[in-house]
Order: structure tokens, then sequence, then C-alpha cells
């Protein structure tokens, strides 16, 4: 009794009311239109310098790479040029040691490595052909420029883009930390790599993910409606919406189109209020914190995101398990557990280590919602070395796992909901959906993601049932992948053309519906 009591005050201090979830949107609108303002704000908002989305017509075939937390994908993507596209995958987890590498040629020596072990697995006639074109070329690179893979490059990190195919690393994020790649061109950086090996690949635009996943979002749901905002729920979160050019206040340097009026703009939410104005900061998040490689930043995002939600987990059953009171996953005697047995926790169980909780296990607690709780209870052991738990130790580690679960949910409702109501688009005398793109193993894997943000938005003032209804909330599984291929044909296209400067290049009359429909910053909105 006294666990199933303990364990109740606990999981209260993740509850995240409605009131709570109005103060977030309110905050997070102002952050976002101060991030609009100057640099050096804690959300960046960084142009993007896209002013378009893709119709669905391109078409061709691209390579596309995507690092951007626990693996490394490696695709290429034929684009059938009528909303469909097929794609060949593969996937490698990066080795730990390389994410706190000395050099940045480590990482991405490791990643050029991968590129060329796909293209020989999966396009080993193309490239043999031109080891062997290179051999009677003498083109100082050895390549005719047609025969070079187009690569489009996926780097979720926050970068300061000043070109399609540039951009310097502003900070790392995901538990990544190698000071020498901070302030170079991660292009560059890939491209030597590649240059190194003789691979016939050019790094041909450089796109954050969730960019990549509102362009792949346009690509394949074309129509009336356009995409409002694609989002990352997974190892890190992240989203990129389209803005009115005229509520940018800060200086875009360089030429771009102008002729939509609009342009992505990378909002880098995963820092929203690390200066912790309205976010819930219990005991547990600040050890979180102080342990981390960046403490003090990317203070949304680790009470959001999959690479964090295990570890507040286990810094709760931890805290638990000090506890003589509740005896949480110990029994006095087997009279004591249901399976008539005493649990143990094994040498060397991830409960005792930073990072040992893989929050895939909160997934599994909240789908098992059987009376005995047996596949939980199957996993704990599996996955935590935990032997025979009881039911109440399962019963109150899914109490704790599915309340830090569900304040995750309600706390990306926040960064969903202020977009929509930054957007106006709620206030058109229309009917179409505001449609939405989201990836990431968290919106994909954990159960009722989607249900518990959809809750909490109807809980917003200036949205209500009515307009969270009007919210399309959808799936674009890759999404970064086919985003940075249509990238990579935009850049195709403008070498051709002998576009030199992209950012006068992408325009779509697609994008010029949002023209008309969203508010300049500072104009009032719905919200009270
Ligand atoms: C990065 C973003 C990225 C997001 C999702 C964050 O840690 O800062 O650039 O979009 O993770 O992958």
């Amino acid at each position: 009794m006294a666990l199933a009591e303990e364990t109740k005050r606990i999981a209260a201090q993740f509850e995240y009311t409605d009131e709570d979830v109005n103060k977030g949107v309110q905050e997070f609108l102002r952050q976002m239109n101060e991030g609009l303002q100057h640099d050096g704000t804690s959300m960046s908002q960084i142009p993007t310098y896209v002013t378009g989305v893709p119709n669905g017509t391109e078409k061709g075939l691209y390579l596309a790479v995507d690092l951007g937390g626990t693996n490394f994908r490696v695709c290429s993507i034929h684009l059938n040029g009528d909303t469909t596209f097929n794609l060949t995958y593969s996937k490698i987890a990066i080795p730990k040691e390389l994410m706190v590498a000395e050099q940045a040629s480590d990482l991405f020596g490791f990643l050029a490595k991968q590129i060329e072990l796909f293209l020989r697995t999966h396009h080993e006639d193309h490239f043999a052909a031109h080891v062997r074109r290179r051999q009677t070329v003498s083109t100082p690179e050895g390549y005719r420029d047609e025969q070079i893979f187009r690569l489009g490059f996926t780097f979720s990190f926050p970068v300061r883009q000043v070109g399609i195919n540039k951009g310097t690393l502003m900070r790392w994020t995901k538990g990544f930390d190698i000071p020498d790649a901070v302030g170079k061109d991660v292009c560059a950086l890939l491209q030597q790599e590649i240059d190194r090996l003789h691979l016939p690949v050019k790094v041909a635009a450089l796109v954050n993910d969730t960019v990549g996943t509102l362009m792949a979002r346009s690509y394949t749901s074309p129509g009336k409606t356009s995409t409002l905002l694609g989002a990352i729920f997974g190892t890190g979160t992240n989203g990129a919406y389209v803005e009115k050019i005229t509520n940018i206040k800060k200086p875009v340097e360089g030429d771009y189109d102008k002729t939509t009026g609009l342009m992505v703009i990378n909002t880098e939410w995963g820092s929203f209020d690390n200066q912790l104005n309205v976010l819930p900061n219990t005991s547990y998040d600040i050890e979180l914190d102080q342990k981390s490689v960046n403490p003090g930043i990317q203070i949304f995002e680790k009470r959001v995101s999959g690479m964090f939600l295990g570890e507040i987990v286990r810094l709760v059953v931890v805290d638990m398990l000090k506890n003589p009171a509740i005896s949480l996953f110990k029994d006095e005697n087997s009279s004591h557990n249901d399976w008539k047995s005493t649990t143990t926790i094994g040498e060397g169980s991830g409960i005792f280590q930073q990072w040992g909780l893989d929050s895939s296990l909160m997934s599994i607690a909240a789908a098992d919602s059987t009376p005995d709780q047996s596949s939980l209870r199957q996993e704990l052991e599996k996955q935590l070395n935990i032997y025979a738990a009881s039911l109440e130790d399962a019963q109150a580690f899914r109490t704790v796992a599915n309340a830090v679960g569900r304040r995750a949910a309600r706390l990306s409702a926040v960064a969903l909901g202020a977009v929509v109501l930054q957007s106006g688009k709620l206030q058109e005398a229309s009917d179409e959906p505001i449609d939405i793109g989201v990836d990431g193993s968290l919106v994909e894997h954990y159960p009722f993601f989607r249900d518990m943000i959809y809750e909490a938005l109807a809980a917003v003032d200036g949205i209500g049932p009515d307009g969270a209804k009007r919210i399309r909330i959808g799936i674009a599984k890759d999404g970064s992948g086919v985003g940075a291929a249509l990238i990579a044909l935009v850049a195709a296209n403008m070498e051709k053309k002998g576009v030199v400067d992209y950012l006068n290049y992408i325009k779509n009359d697609v994008a010029q519906k949002w023209a008309a429909t969203i508010p300049e910053a500072g104009e009032s909105t719905t919200i009270a």
C-alpha cells in the first residue's frame, strides 16, 4: 500500500494541467516571436531559405543520408513524379565513441564509409561504371558531372544555414559532443571524407530533419491543403513551419526569392524556455540536466524526447529504490510476491547506469493494460535484468512511466498549438484541415501519444475542441530522407539552369496560399 501511495505522490509531480498547457502556449508564442526579432534567443528560429514546397511532380534518383540521433541512415530515393516514390534504405547504429570523438573527421569518415558500402550493395552497377569511367576521364576529379550522385544531407542539429549545401554547426545536441566540428561547415566536412574515398557523390543539399519532414509531407499530400509544420518527436524534438517573411524581423542575409512571401523556419524548439520561465522542473529533471553533456540547454527537449524520457523514469525508480519504506523491486519473502518468488535486480542492470533505461520500455508499459502486467514484467526482466518483479512493482513502474509519457505528450501539444495559432489558419473561414507531418520513434511507437496531444490541444484557448478537430497530424515516415532528396533535386535543377544562388531559385505557387493567412508578428491571433 505504501508503494502505491508513494507512487501516486511522485506521479503527481509530472501532472501538466490544462492551465499549464495554456501558459506554455503563451510563452511559446512569445519566444517564437522573440526568435524572429533577433539572434541569440533560446529558440533560434533559423531561416532556412526554403521559400516553397514541392507539389508532387518532382522526378529523379537521389541519395540521402540522415545523421540525427541514434542511427545513421543511408537511402536512395526514386521520385516518381506522381506524389509517389520508391525508397531503398539501410541503417546503422552510430558507435557511441564516435558521438564524442576527438576529431570531426572520425565521425564524418565513418559516415562516408557507410555511403560507400550502401552504393556497393544497392547500386553496384552504377558505382562500378563510375569507377571505370573515372579511370578513363581526364577531368581533375576524374568524373563527368552528370555521372555523380546528388546527395541530400539531413543533419539534425542546429545549423546556421548560408546556402543550399553550406551551413555551420551552432552546437551539438542529443549526446553528441565533438567540439572540433562546432563552427565548421558540415557539408564540407562530409564532402572531404567522401572525396578521400573517391566516391562519385556530391553533397548537394543540407537540410534539417524537420524541414525534410515538411517537404516530404507536402510532396506526398498535395492538393488544396498545404502542410504547415513538420515536426520530429524521436530521439530529439524540433519543428519547422511556414512563416510569413514580413514576420521575420531579424536580418536574413543574402538574396532569396520573395515572391511567395513565405519562408520555412527551423524553430529549434528543443531549446524552448531554456530559462525555465514556464516549463515544469522536478528534482529528476534537474538531475538529468546537470548530468547531461549540455547542461542548461535543450531544456524542452529534455522533457519531451525519446532520448531523455527513459532516463527521467530511471532517476525516479532509483530514488524509489533508496526508500526502505516502500520496497520497490524487493520482497521480504516469497509470500509477498504474487508469483511466489522474490524479486532480484541482476548485476549490471541498466537501472543503475545513466541512460540504462530505454524509452521503448515506457511504450511497453503504456501498452500493457493486462491485469497481471505480464508483458511489462517480462520486459523488465529482459531489458533491465529485474527478475520476478511483483504485480505491485510493475504497476508502480507503469504509473511513473505513464506520468512521464503523458507530460511529454502534453508539452508537445504546447509546441504544435502555438505554431497553429501563430499561423492564423484557424481564423480562416474554411473547414480545410490544418496539416502537420510528424516523424520519430515516440510519435510512431508510444501508444496514444497523438491522442494525448489532441486532448491537450482541445484545451488550448483559441483552439478548443472544434479547432483541434481541424488539425490533422499525420505520420511522414522517413520524411527527412525523402525531403533531403527533394532538396537535392532542387539543387541539381539549379545547377542545370546555371543558378548559382538557390535562394533565388526555389519558388512554388502552392505556397502562395499561405501568404494571406499568417498574421504579422505581434498582430493579435485568437488567443486571449
Ligand atoms: C536538434 C534538431 C533536430 C531535432 C530532431 C534536436 O536535438 O537540435 O536540429 O531537428 O533534434 O532530430
